[in-house]
């Protein structure tokens, strides 16, 4: 089964996709991560990639798609994929590119949780990581972003059938076997 996570940062979209993608033995890709990994590198394209990121915005489209792309492309099996999209054209992009390589989306997992718990988890990680984007302001930044640019999206999937909505509130297990049962069932 291929499966998309989307839910505010600091819903647990990366530790849920780890532990769904051991489970149900699929390829974790989060382009968060692949993102990362090219802005710590020592070149202009890194710079650029650490300032946008470090204001919390959305890294471009062009940018990000093609490295995602790319990524699911060279998999073997199925994917679990985390933090793309992030915008309705972003999507749209996603299902072209699926189409286009007989891959089927069968799932939508939507992590739900409030503002106040997100910015909670992120300043506790902030303690642990060295995340540039975990400050007060730049969390506050994503978490306005994510529901300008990427909530809408919930309702395009939505319209396809594929939205699983789950509870990102209790702890890490209880949502991981909710899930589990969720996507059993569905
Ligand atoms: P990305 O890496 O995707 O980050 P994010 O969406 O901001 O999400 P986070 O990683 O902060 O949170 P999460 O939901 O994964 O939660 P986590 O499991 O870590 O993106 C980073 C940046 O990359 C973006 O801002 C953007 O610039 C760029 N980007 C990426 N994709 C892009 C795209 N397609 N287009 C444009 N730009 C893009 O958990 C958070 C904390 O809570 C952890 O400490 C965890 O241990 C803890 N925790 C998790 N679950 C629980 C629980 N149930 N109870 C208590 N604590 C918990």
């Amino acid at each position: 089964m291929n499966l998309i996570i989307i839910g505010p940062p600091g819903s647990g979209k990366g530790t849920q996709a780890k532990l769904l993608a051991q489970k149900l033995n699929l390829t974790h890709v989060s382009s968060g991560e692949l993102l990362r990994a090219a802005a710590s590198e020592d070149s202009p394209k890194g710079q650029l990639l650490r300032d946008i990121m470090g204001r919390g915005e959305l890294v471009p489209s062009e940018t990000v798609l093609g490295v995602v792309a790319d990524k699911l492309k060279s998999l073997n099996g199925e994917f679990i994929l985390d933090g793309t999209p992030r915008t309705v054209a972003q999507a749209e992009f996603m299902d072209d590119f699926f189409a286009e390589n007989k891959i089927v989306l069968d799932t939508v997992i939507v992590y739900e949780l409030t503002d106040q718990i997100a910015q909670e988890r992120m300043m506790s990680r902030a303690k642990l990581e060295n995340r540039a984007d975990d400050t007060p302001e730049v969390i506050k930044d994503r978490v306005a972003i994510y529901h300008k640019e990427t909530e809408p999206i919930i309702e395009y999937y939505d319209k396809q059938g594929k939205v699983l909505r789950i509870d990102a509130a209790p702890s890490i297990e209880v949502i991981l076997e909710d899930t589990l049962k969720k996507l059993e069932t569905k």
